[in-house]
Parts: structure tokens; sequence; C-alpha cells
């Protein structure tokens, strides 16, 4: 598959959330790649950590390590502010959960 028909891309993604003095390992070397044109579902039990797969996807949250691409830009490193205008540009996001603008 050629890099302009893979629209995701994960490389050896991790995501460990510091709570208090313990180490969530929520995301541990998750490689995918998802190609364009294609309907992809993240199906598993609660708390198999899809909404974190998906938050760090779609740039509500950055990785820990590991590689992101969104449509061949790399988004696992940019800034907060970088983050915004991909999700204004390239994701559309419907909620888990109740998310009213601040
Ligand atoms: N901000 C956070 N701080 C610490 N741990 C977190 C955080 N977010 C997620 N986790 C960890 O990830 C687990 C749940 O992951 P997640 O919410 O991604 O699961 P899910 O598959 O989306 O579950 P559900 O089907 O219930 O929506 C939690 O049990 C917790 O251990
Ligand atoms: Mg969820």
């Amino acid at each position: 598959m050629s890099a302009n028909d893979v629209v995701v891309k994960l490389e050896q993604v991790t995501k460990v959330y510091q709570q208090d003095s313990m180490a969530v390992h929520a995301l541990c070397g998750v490689s995918l790649e998802i190609p364009k044109g294609n309907l992809a579902v993240l199906v598993g039990p609660s708390g198999s950590r899809k909404t974190t797969l998906l938050n760090v996807i779609g740039g509500l949250d950055t990785p820990t390590a590991g590689r992101i691409w969104v449509a061949r830009t790399e988004t696992g490193r940019m800034r907060k502010s970088e983050l915004s205008e991909m999700r204004l540009r390239k994701i559309g996001f419907v909620f888990q959960e109740f998310n009213p603008a601040p």
C-alpha cells in the first residue's frame, strides 16, 4: 500500500497516564494503518482503551511515544495550536459524553 492510500497510520504508539504516583499504561505499542476510503470500527469491552486510542488519533490527546500520521501529516508531535488547526480541518468527532464548548 502506498503512503497516498493510507489515511491514518500509527507506529508503536504508547500512552502512559500518570495517576498520582502510579503510571497507567493505557496504550502499549499500537501500530496500524487505515486505508483511505475504508470504514474502520474499533470494538472492545469497556475500559479496553478505545477512547484513549481515538483521542490520540484525533489530536485531542498526545501519545507518550510513537508516531502518528493523519492524511500524511505527522500529528503525534504537534503543538496544541497545530493540533487545534488539524482538528478543525481534518477531524470530526461525535463524543461519547456530553462535551459543551467552554
Ligand atoms: N486521564 C486518564 N488518567 C488516568 N487513566 C486513564 C485516563 N484516561 C483513561 N485512563 C485509563 O484507561 C482506562 C479506560 O480507557 P478508555 O476510556 O479509553 O476505555 P474505553 O474502551 O473507551 O471504555 P468505554 O467502552 O467504557 O468507553 C481507564 O480504566 C483508565 O485506567
Ligand atoms: Mg470510551
